[in-house]
């Protein structure tokens, strides 16, 4: 249904309606509505978000154990989407194609009862870490809302040299997609 329509159809109904509301209070309490609806939405300005083909965002995948060595980048090999190109499977980098504020957000699963660490890296700076060890598989997450500048980069890091597993189920994996410009 159209602005319009909307519009259009709760005046008829406050018309109906408000021949027959027998106390002030209901009548003014209509109209309030009615005036709301009104402001809610100017029909000439339309939707302010982004769009499917231009908003940078990336969702990359992680097809087998991988070994990134100290401080060494996790590169989440199979890309699902990757609206701008930010983000480099052959590196695992994403480098932030506007400026804005994003969020990222990773799954990490460790290795039958070894430890993992890894940690988001914002150029090259450690954020959030995540810890793992137990007795088996242990899954574990980690997101962030950044403000980056255009170019600057976003990576998951090992911090020791521990294995990330992952198989063709996908168990570990990467996104990150910008909320606000
Ligand atoms: C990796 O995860 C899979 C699925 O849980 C598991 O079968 C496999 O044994 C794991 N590999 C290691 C070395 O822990």
């Amino acid at each position: 249904m159209s602005f319009y329509t909307t519009v259009l159809t709760l005046l008829l109904l406050a018309e109906i309606v408000m021949g027959s509301c027998d106390t002030k209070l209901e009548c003014s309490l209509l109209s309030d509505l009615l005036e709301m609806s009104m402001k809610q939405k100017s029909p000439d300005k339309g939707c302010q978000c982004l769009s499917r083909t231009t908003i940078p965002a990336f969702q990359s995948m992680l097809t087998k154990p991988q070994t990134p060595g100290d401080k060494g980048v996790v590169k989440f090999d199979k890309v699902v989407i990757n609206t701008q190109n930010g983000y480099d499977p052959t590196t695992g980098v994403f480098t932030a194609p506007v400026a804005g504020v994003y969020q990222f957000s990773y799954t990490v699963m460790s290795q039958d009862g070894k430890y993992l660490v890894v940690y988001l890296s914002h150029n090259n700076i450690r954020q959030q870490t995540t810890w793992l060890k137990g007795s088996s598989h242990e899954t574990g997450k980690g997101n962030m809302i950044l403000s980056l500048k255009k170019g600057d980069l976003v990576c998951v890091k090992s911090s020791g040299s521990y294995t990330i597993n992952s198989s063709n189920n996908l168990y570990s994996s990467f996104f990150g997609y910008l909320i606000a410009q």
